[in-house]
């Protein structure tokens, strides 16, 4: 820094002294070291952050070149991306072009090297880096790297931490090469392309504490030798091809805290040993395919956080002893085929948060003891055969953000108890829920998510719905909801929440016609679907929809719409799917519309549409202009020439 600065304010000849102290003084840069990096440099081909500005060979690399150090002797012990500490994700971003210098490897010195996170770096790890038998830290992680790991990187000995990360990088990692990291502590190469099974050898890395292959292509079962890692803390091999089953030797890393395995092909069950892991504190297998029963020496996770086990086939009942686990925060095991009754013992996990056992077999009463839950947040028992008949009294007490019941054999009237809650995200649909929707509904001031659907309510929208300020996802299908739409579009918002995100109405007796100015209306402003089919609404389709910038579904099917299909419409630029099959459009189909950009599904069959069919782009089924005696034209056949 302080040179720099000198450099700018003394005459020439006073720099010339002062290097040459300097000279004197500290020992310069070795004329390899600085012949390498000059060499490196020469194939940065753009350095937007300026990282290399300070490497001339004027100056001396040791003392004036930024993110180098050296060591007493001038030899470049260390070269790191400057003002970073290094291996640090950093919040400065970088960018770097260019290619990795095999010169590099003639550092011979050189203990760290962190070109991470410069976005650009391409082509292949020189083998050359290989020769860098000092080097104990490497980072090359988020760049465009390409190739294999080189197989002389079995001689980097002395490595202790190497990450390769978010790369594109391939091929197989052999078992020679990670076998010979003995030092190593921490080994990174997520998100890549790296393909063949995992290495036995690694059982020889007893050091390790950090191992991260997540979102690579390996394949193969997870290597039994995996238990001799004694100090390992952080395992994931999420987001690969893994197949086999989980060795029981896994139950051996009782510094374990973090285990992600999901998004694999994993089968076979959850072994009873994994009790072992005492340390661990988050631990995901879900997407893979373990069946079998969940072990009841689960309940020895003295300090397990988050347990994710959703998307497997596992059966059988859930082991009272989860009710051990009281640091538990999250359960999600939903869809598995659990049965039986949940264990009254889950009432004493009171720092849960999350209870998520939907899409399973649960039957059975639900145990009173989870009104203990006074932390819980998401309650989800969807889609299960509990036959509740009614929403439990105790689930009142709860301050619940998220309850879902979907499917679980509600019936009757909404209860009143709900009106109490806090609720933000409410789904009942897919249950018998009958009668009126209550004038009460409306103190449900914090919804922002309401699924009714698929019930038998019968009901016309009440006045109260209006105060649904922060709605944004509604979902009303098949009920037996009538009367006027405009209550649910004209509600309140609290800009810029409260804007609808996605409305489906569809499968009700909805009657009147669609408001003109309904693409004026700002609770509307960003709404991205629309379906309001199967209703018994008449008028015109309002040309204001065209206004809905951010509109990809609009569904009118099956309703009693009139008029012309608006050439408006072909405003919304963001339509992707656009259904106005069965009403009684009239006149010709706008090109506007038809060419939509974005467009995929088009459907006006069953009108009374006519005219030419206007060329378009988008391929459209023929059916999908059916039932329209008046229409001509490609994908119909031609226009008869009057
Ligand atoms: C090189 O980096 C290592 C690891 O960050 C550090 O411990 C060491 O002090 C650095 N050496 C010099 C000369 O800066
Ligand atoms: C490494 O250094 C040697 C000796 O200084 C030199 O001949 C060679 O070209 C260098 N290698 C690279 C790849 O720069
Ligand atoms: C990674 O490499 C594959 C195969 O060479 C290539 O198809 C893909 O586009 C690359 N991805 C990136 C992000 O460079
Ligand atoms: C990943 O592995 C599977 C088989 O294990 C193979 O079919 C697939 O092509 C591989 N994909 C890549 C990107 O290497
Ligand atoms: C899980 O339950 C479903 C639905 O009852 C069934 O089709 C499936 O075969 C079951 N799978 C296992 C592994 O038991
Ligand atoms: C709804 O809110 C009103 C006003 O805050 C209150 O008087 C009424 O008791 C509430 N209704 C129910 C069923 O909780
Ligand atoms: C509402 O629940 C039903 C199933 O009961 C589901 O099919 C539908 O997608 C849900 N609606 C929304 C908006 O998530």
């Amino acid at each position: 820094m302080e040179i720099s600065v000198c450099r700018k304010t003394f005459p020439f000849f006073f720099l010339v002294l002062l290097s040459a102290t300097l000279l004197l003084l500290a020992e310069a840069c070795h004329v390899v070291d600085k012949e390498a990096l000059l060499e490196f440099k020469t194939k940065i081909t753009s350095d937007p952050s300026s990282l290399l500005h300070s490497w001339t060979s004027s100056s001396d690399c040791c003392t004036a070149w930024e993110g180098v150090a050296c060591d007493s002797s001038g030899r470049v012990v260390n070269v790191s991306r400057s003002g970073l500490v290094s291996g640090d994700a950093s919040i400065l971003d970088t960018y770097m072009t260019g290619t990795l210098s095999p010169s590099l490897g003639n550092l011979s010195f050189l203990q760290l090297l962190d070109l991470s996170n410069l976005k650009d770096l391409r082509g292949p790890i020189p083998p050359e880096l290989g020769k860098l038998r000092r080097l104990s830290y490497l980072f090359l992680n988020s760049n465009k790297l390409t190739g294999s790991v080189p197989i002389t990187f079995k001689y980097l000995f002395r490595v202790k931490k190497l990450y390769l990360s978010d790369n594109n990088i391939t091929g197989v990692v052999p078992s020679s090469v990670i076998g010979s990291w003995k030092s190593l502590s921490e080994l990174g190469l997520s998100g890549n392309s790296l393909s063949g099974s995992i290495p036995s050898s690694i059982g020889n890395l007893a050091l390790l504490t950090t191992l991260d292959l997540h979102e690579n292509n390996f394949s193969g079962s997870i290597p039994t030798g995996i238990g001799k890692l004694k100090s390992l803390k952080y395992l994931d091999f999420s987001e690969n091809q893994i197949s086999g089953s989980i060795p029981p030797s896994i139950g051996e890393l009782h510094e374990l805290e973090l285990l992600y395995l999901n998004h694999n092909q994993i089968t076979g069950s959850i072994p009873s040993e994994i009790s072992g892991l005492n340390s661990l504190r988050f631990c995901r297998i879900s997407e893979n395919k373990l069946t079998g029963t969940l072990p009841p020496s689960i309940g020895e996770l003295s300090q397990i956080q988050r347990l994710i086990l959703e998307n497997n086939q596992l059966t059988g009942k859930l082991p009272a002893t989860i009710g051990h686990l009281t640091t538990l925060t999250d359960i999600f095991f939903s869809k598995n085929n659990f049965t039986g009754k949940i264990p009254s013992s889950f009432g004493n996990l009171v720092n849960l948060q999350t209870l998520d056992l939907s899409r399973n077999l649960l039957t059975g009463e639900l145990p009173p003891q989870l009104a203990k839950l006074q932390g819980l947040q998401t309650l989800d028992l969807s889609f299960n055969p509990l036959g509740l008949v009614s929403i439990p009294k105790w689930m009142s007490k709860l301050n619940l953000f998220r309850l879902l019941l979907a499917k679980t054999g509600i019936k009757g009237r909404l209860p009143s108890s709900l009106s109490s809650s806090t609720i933000s995200f409410l789904d009942l649909s897919s249950n018998e829920l009958t009668g009126k929707l209550p004038h009460w509904i409306g103190n449900l001031t914090s919804l922002s998510f309401l699924n009714l659907s698929n019930n038998g309510f019968r009901s016309s929208i009440p006045v109260e719905f209006k105060k649904f300020s922060l709605l944004m996802d509604l979902d009303l299908h098949s009920n037996m909801f009538s009367g006027d739409l405009n209550l649910i579009f004209s509600k309140e918002i609290q800009d810029p929440l409260g804007r609808f995100n996605t409305i489906d109405v569809s499968k009700n007796r909805f009657t009147g016609t669609i408001d003109e100015k309904l693409g004026d209306r700002p609770a509307l402003a960003s709404i991205t679907s629309l379906v309001l089919s199967h209703n018994a609404l008449g008028g015109s389709i309002p040309k204001s929809l065209g206004k809905l910038k951010e509109l990809q579904v609009l569904e009118l099917v099956g309703n009693g719409l009139s008029g012309v299909i608006p050439e408006e419409l072909g405003d919304a630029m963001e339509l992707t799917k656009l259904l106005l099959s069965r009403n009684k459009l009239t006149g010709a189909i706008p090109g506007k519309v038809l060419n939509l950009k974005k467009l995929r599904e088009f459907d006006v069959s069953g009108n009374r549409l006519s005219g030419k069919i206007p060329p378009h782009k988008a391929i459209i089924p023929a059916s999908a202009f059916w039932g329209n005696p008046g229409l001509c034209g490609a994908p119909l056949p031609p226009c008869k020439h009057s």
